[in-house]
């Protein structure tokens, strides 16, 4: 198999790294790629929110298969234009991936499906309407713009106040552009976090190991949430009647309602849940792998990837037997300094060869690029130090090791990644 891969991140690299590492895959190329993602794969340029171009480039190299890590392409429409030119991806088609594209839409599903979810307050379209509902609620609760906003859209409110400031910034003045045309207010929901990622193929389900990712910039979840510090995975991060459940009420109805609805999914469903007192409830959709989930998942991944994406654009999941072995696995991010604020880029990196040199320590490249031969910073979240063991003590004990061999000015990680949870 001949493979092409869509994105150019850490999670596309952990993608690459897997993919690379199945007895039938003969070539993999990444598009636009990075890189340290070069490393394993054949990196080429494209821009991704052109859709065309990417659809022309894979038209080009004619893959057996293409996986996509990101949303947005998927959201622009990638896999309908893959699709019109008999091209087979894994991705959901844009009508189904508006469940991450619009919370509005994916709100609404939820309602007609009665899948467990955050109780709706009110949709509104008018920024006075919405000023004015603001002032009818009491704190805490939730306020979505409808549009993808790079993981600012969604303010969980405590106070009028802190609302009114959020919705002038979304509805009045833009911020995010056509993302904001539209809120959501909802009811806000208190309980531990899990992402709970599947591969679908219209029809079955492949559920992918727990991950929890730490979306806040210091230890303890303190300070302003990130694009994602960390992640872990481990069986038993919730009991297996709870998996069984959420299989059963949001899981299995999500996809049999997208088949219903006429957009059956292809892909990964990345579920955000909140597990409640009252059970596990929907918090929202993502049409695609987390970032940095994917890195710590793919650590665990003991059967052929290949094979189970092949099998997901044929509509085949059902002949793959998922195995996840090691028990457990770490993947720590190390950032530059002041992000998610500003932070300097062309940093030195040395150490991760050091760090790699154990050989059960893989270091996924985010934010890099090459400078006269060696790395230098190139973004927020620069690497992910990702290991497995036969436990999260030990997964961690290794990421933890191999971080400190790495050094780039301005340098900073959580140091309880899958210490908690
Ligand atoms: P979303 O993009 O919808 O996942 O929202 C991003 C984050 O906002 C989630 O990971 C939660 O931490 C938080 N959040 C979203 N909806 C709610 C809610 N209804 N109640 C409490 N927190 C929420
Ligand atoms: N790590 C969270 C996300 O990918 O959305």
């Amino acid at each position: 198999m001949n493979i092409l891969v869509i994105g150019g991140g850490g999670r596309e690299h952990a993608l690459v790294w897997k993919l690379a590492q199945s007895p039938q895959v003969e070539h993999v190329w990444c598009a636009p790629g990075s890189d340290g993602i070069a490393q394993q794969a054949e990196c080429l340029p494209v821009s991704l929110t052109d859709t065309a171009a990417v659809a022309g480039l894979a038209a080009r190299l004619k893959p057996d298969l293409t996986v996509v890590g990101p949303e947005q392409p998927l959201v622009l429409g990638l896999a309908d234009e893959f699709a019109s030119r008999g091209l087979r991806i894994v991705g959901p088609k844009q009508a189904a991936a508006r469940l991450e594209g619009s919370k509005i839409f994916a709100k609404q599903f939820l309602e007609r499906q009665t899948i467990p979810t955050a109780k709706i307050y009110g949709i509104y379209d008018s920024a006075a309407e919405a000023h004015a509902a603001v002032e009818g609620l009491a704190p805490p609760f939730v306020i979505k713009a409808d549009g993808p906003c790079a993981g600012k859209g969604v303010l969980v409110a405590n106070s009028r106040d802190e609302a009114q400031t959020f919705l002038s910034r979304v509805m009045d003045d833009r911020e995010f552009g056509e993302a904001g045309s539209q809120v959501l207010l909802e009811e806000s929901l208190t309980g531990k976090e899990l992402s709970f990622i599947v591969l679908a193929d219209g029809e079955h389900i492949l559920p992918l190991a727990l991950a929890r990712d730490h979306k806040r910039v210091f230890d303890g979840d303190e300070g302003p949430n990130t694009g994602g510090m960390g992640a872990f995975s481990v069986d038993g991060i919730i009991p297996k009647a709870l998996e069984s459940l959420i299989l059963e009420k949001v899981v299995r109805p999500t996809l049999d309602g997208m088949a219903r609805e006429g957009s059956p999914y292809v892909g990964f469903l990345y579920c955000g849940l909140m597990l409640t007192p009252n059970g596990p409830k929907v918090l929202e959709y993502n049409c695609r792998m987390g970032d940095p989930e994917c890195q710590a998942i793919v650590a665990r991944m003991d059967f052929d990837f290949a094979d189970a994406l092949g099998a997901a654009a044929e509509g085949k999941l059902n002949r793959i037997t998922p195995r996840w072995n090691p028990a457990a696995s770490v993947c720590v991010v190390l950032t530059s300094g002041g992000y998610p604020g500003h932070y300097a880029t062309g940093e030195s990196i040395s150490g991760v060869a050091e760090a790699e040199a154990g050989g059960d320590v893989i270091v996924f490249h985010a934010g890099t690029r090459l400078k006269d031969g060696s790395y230098v910073t190139a973004g927020g979240r620069v690497l992910g130090v990702t290991a497995a063991g036969p436990d999260l003590g030990s997964a961690a004990a290794r990421a933890y090791t191999a971080a400190g061999r790495i050094h780039f000015d301005g340098m900073h990680y959580r140091k309880d990644i899958g210490v908690q949870y």
